[in-house]
């Protein structure tokens, strides 16, 4: 069976070097977000591994320090990599974010693979 896939957007519609939330569910809140490098998308949970069910954004779409260099997540100011999602400082160093698959295709847009609770 083929997993299922929701269309998100397009991707011009990403800036590049910046960040956006997505709620697929219409939860009334982001689950996931992107992080765009160029060409390449880097898509997480929105779940700080430090404290479970913590949401990382201090507002809508704000998941990257002030030099977009890093993922932060607000709470208590760990630092990710964008590419790997291992958190390099702060006080769950080591641990990592949850990937989630996202896919940019011919027609432009960005898809979503699998579901994301
Ligand atoms: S909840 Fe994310 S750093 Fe503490």
């Amino acid at each position: 069976m083929t997993p299922p896939r929701r269309c998100l957007g397009a991707f011009a519609d990403l800036p590049d070097g910046d960040s956006r939330g997505f709620d697929p569910a219409a939860s009334g809140q982001d689950s996931l977000f992107i992080v765009r490098r160029g060409e390449r998308v880097f898509a997480w949970r929105d779940a700080c591994p430090h404290i479970d069910g913590a949401r990382m954004a201090w507002r809508r779409h704000a998941y990257l320090n002030a030099a977009r260099s890093r993922i932060v997540c607000h709470a208590h100011g760990a630092e990710f990599d964008i590419e790997t999602g291992r958190c390099l400082r702060g006080p769950c160093v080591g641990s990592q974010l949850l990937a989630v698959e996202v896919t940019v295709e011919a027609d432009g847009g960005l898809w979503l693979h699998g579901p994301v609770e």
